[in-house]
């Protein structure tokens, strides 16, 4: 919600907020971000109040805010992930989608260990979708062998979009003190360094399923969001851009005309999975 006082919502197309769990989640120890040369590095741990905190005093708050607003579930098991979509199920004025986040490299149980298999991922969509009406979009990971297997598996089992990539598992040391530079010990990485790996991402994906993808993964300026949306993505997010200044939302959106017409487009609709191989 913090970024409701930093930009004006209305601005942008949509927001997705934090993955949130059944219950609150005090997050991992600290240092949890260190900046690389190319990126962050994150161990967050999912920190957040809670599925009811967010159904009782953030949600409602965001009714009317002036853009699509997707949350994000994180569960430890199947069946808390199908409990989060009944607790979000009621708030379908104010959602747009939920995103299935089967993709967080920072947490012990669940997380990417379910994203990294067909079978869990279909079995946890099907068992989310029964429980909610809203639109799901799955988060995938690409620490996986074949990520197109992986999406086709969502979108067989009910997701209508995709959302691509999330961070990439990694390591940052300090070598003075032998130690990991987070308290998490592995992070994941962010920005610039893993918009190579986005792309490749959205593209298979984009190939494979032709669904509705929200691109994320080093967007920083528009002409960033303009190639992921070339490899095939409908919309782009931007996370690790914003924690250096929020009002990039802005020029990425004010720049997206000009960039468009550099690409020979007039709209972005007309450039989505437009690639030349
Ligand atoms: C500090 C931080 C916290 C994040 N928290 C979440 C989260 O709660 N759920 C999620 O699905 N992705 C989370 N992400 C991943 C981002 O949503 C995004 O997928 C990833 O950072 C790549 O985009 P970017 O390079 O624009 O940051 C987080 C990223 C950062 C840097």
């Amino acid at each position: 919600m913090e970024i409701a006082s930093l930009i004006d919502l209305s601005r942008v197309g949509g927001i997705i907020l934090k993955s949130v769990t059944l219950n609150p989640r005090e997050g991992n120890p600290f240092p949890r971000i260190w900046e690389t040369s190319c990126g962050v590095l994150n161990s967050v741990g999912l920190e957040n109040p809670g599925v009811d905190f967010l159904v009782d005093n953030i949600l409602p708050r965001l009714e009317g805010c002036g853009c699509a607003v997707f949350a994000s579930i994180a569960g430890e098991s199947e069946e808390e992930y199908a409990r989060l979509a009944e607790k979000l199920n009621s708030l379908e004025a104010i959602l747009s989608g939920i995103e299935i986040n089967v993709s967080c490299p920072n947490v012990k149980k669940g997380g990417i260990e379910f994203g990294a298999y067909l079978e869990t991922v279909a079995s946890l969509v099907k068992g989310v979708k029964n429980y909610t009406s809203i639109p799901l979009f799955t988060k995938l990971s690409s620490a996986v062998s074949d990520i197109a297997k992986v999406a086709v598996a969502a979108v067989e089992s009910g997701s209508v979009g995709l959302s691509l990539i999330n961070t990439v598992p990694a390591l940052g040391i300090d070598h003075t003190r032998r130690k990991s530079r987070l308290g998490g010990v592995y992070g994941g990485l962010s920005g610039p360094a893993i918009k190579p790996v986005a792309l490749k991402c959205v593209w298979e994906c984009f190939r494979a399923t032709g669904v509705p993808i929200i691109g994320s993964g080093g967007v920083m300026n528009a002409r960033d969001a303009v190639e992921f949306m070339i490899a095939g993505a409908r919309a782009v997010s931007v996370g690790t851009a914003l924690l250096r200044d929020a009002r990039t939302a802005y020029e990425i959106v004010d720049e997206l005309p000009r960039v468009l017409r550099e690409s020979g487009a007039l709209s972005a609709s007309e450039i989505v999975g437009t690639l030349k191989t």
